[in-house]
């Protein structure tokens, strides 16, 4: 059997096993769209926090024409978690300590017709563990089923049963390391899918993923497992699923800057091989990146933005780095647009 095949999480079918990781600051629902197009089967936004989520959208609701035109900042969280022009199916990931605040703010996200409800318990940043969320949730695996519990309550209650599913670490440290725990209590209160980064929230992103924690992790559960960490490369997609036997890959770094590592690897996993893109692909990406960005946040917030995307777009390009200089000054989309062609001239 192929390694590239489809994938059933809970009451969602998906074509493929291809997925896009969340990452914060990166994951827009333009660059989502991208990804989507290139064959992402599966993508997640970055973490939502859902004590923020009540706050902004309690008074007017989700998806209400009114919220968007009467205040700005709600208009730019709700772009944070609609679904992209070209996304298929997709995933809200929500992060918070408390199970009411989760169940509230799932509630909320109903306008948005997401395919699944994703719980984030590996974020490592201080300000989201400080309040017992992200990776904290690892240290209180009871409060991580009641979370879980809470956001399948929300589904059931008003998302039409979406699958809810949990993307976690393999412990906070060396000296507690507690993946199988944390799943285990995890599926057994609903969850219908594991993602699992295989690194300590110590390690925060650095050193190597440990691989064999996925491995084990999906010889201990009966729902799939997606494999998250050091996926950088189609070649390395393709021996996390023969090594680990997941059920799916996301990919994370290995995605900015490059939307088309998707098909590249679907390429590799069904014919041996794959092409990558040209350079001049990866630029016309970041120029339609930054004009559908524009579209949802303004132009000038886009651009802003765009500068530390447009680095991960330009990495290895001969002659990047005084792109990237001339880059980090552009405010428009007309600027972005005469580098570029300086780049394809
Ligand atoms: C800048 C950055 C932001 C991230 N944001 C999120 C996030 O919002 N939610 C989440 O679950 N994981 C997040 N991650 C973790 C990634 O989804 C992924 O699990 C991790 O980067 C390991 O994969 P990689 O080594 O292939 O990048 C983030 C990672 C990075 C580097």
């Amino acid at each position: 059997m192929s390694l590239y095949r489809p994938i059933k999480i809970g009451s969602l079918s998906l074509p493929g096993n291809l997925f896009l990781a969340p990452v914060a600051g990166y994951t827009d629902r333009a660059f989502r769209s991208l990804c989507a197009e290139d064959g992402a089967d599966f993508s997640f936004t970055e973490l939502v926090s859902a004590e923020a989520l009540s706050r902004s959208f309690g008074r007017y609701g989700l998806g209400s024409d009114d919220c968007a035109a009467h205040n700005a900042a709600v208009n730019t969280a709700v772009n944070l978690v609609r679904r992209g022009e070209s996304e298929k199916h997709y995933a809200i990931q929500l992060f918070g300590g408390e199970p009411e605040s989760i169940y509230k703010a799932a509630l909320l996200l109903s306008p948005l017709r997401p395919d699944a409800l994703d719980i984030n318990a590996g974020c490592p940043v201080p300000k989201v563990v400080k309040n017992g969320a992200g990776s904290a949730l690892m240290k209180n695996p009871s409060n991580l089923g009641r979370i879980i519990e809470a956001a399948v309550r929300a589904s059931r209650e008003s998302l039409g049963n979406i699958p809810v599913t949990i993307k976690i670490r393999s412990g906070w440290d060396s000296k507690s390391i507690n993946y199988t725990e944390c799943a285990k209590i995890a599926v057994e209160v609903g969850a219908a899918m594991v993602s699992l980064h295989p690194r300590t929230r110590s390690q925060n992103y650095g050193g190597r993923s440990d691989w064999s924690h996925i491995a084990d992790l999906v010889s201990r559960l009966s729902v799939p497992v997606t494999g998250s960490g050091d996926l950088y490369t189609p070649e390395d997609a393709q021996k996390m699923l023969q090594e680990t036997g997941c059920a799916a890959i996301m990919f994370a770094r290995g995605a900015m800057g490059n939307p088309f590592i998707f098909s590249a690897a679907r390429s590799l996993l069904e014919s041996g091989k794959w092409e990558p893109a040209p350079f001049s692909a990866r630029i016309a990406a970041a120029i339609r990146h930054l004009e559908l960005l524009a579209a949802d946040i303004g132009e000038r917030t886009a651009c802003l933005e765009m500068r530390k995307q447009f680095c991960a777009y330009t990495k290895g390009l001969p002659g990047g780095a005084a792109l990237r200089e001339k880059a980090v000054h552009a405010e428009t989309i007309a600027e972005y647009r005469e580098i570029a062609a300086a780049i394809n001239g």
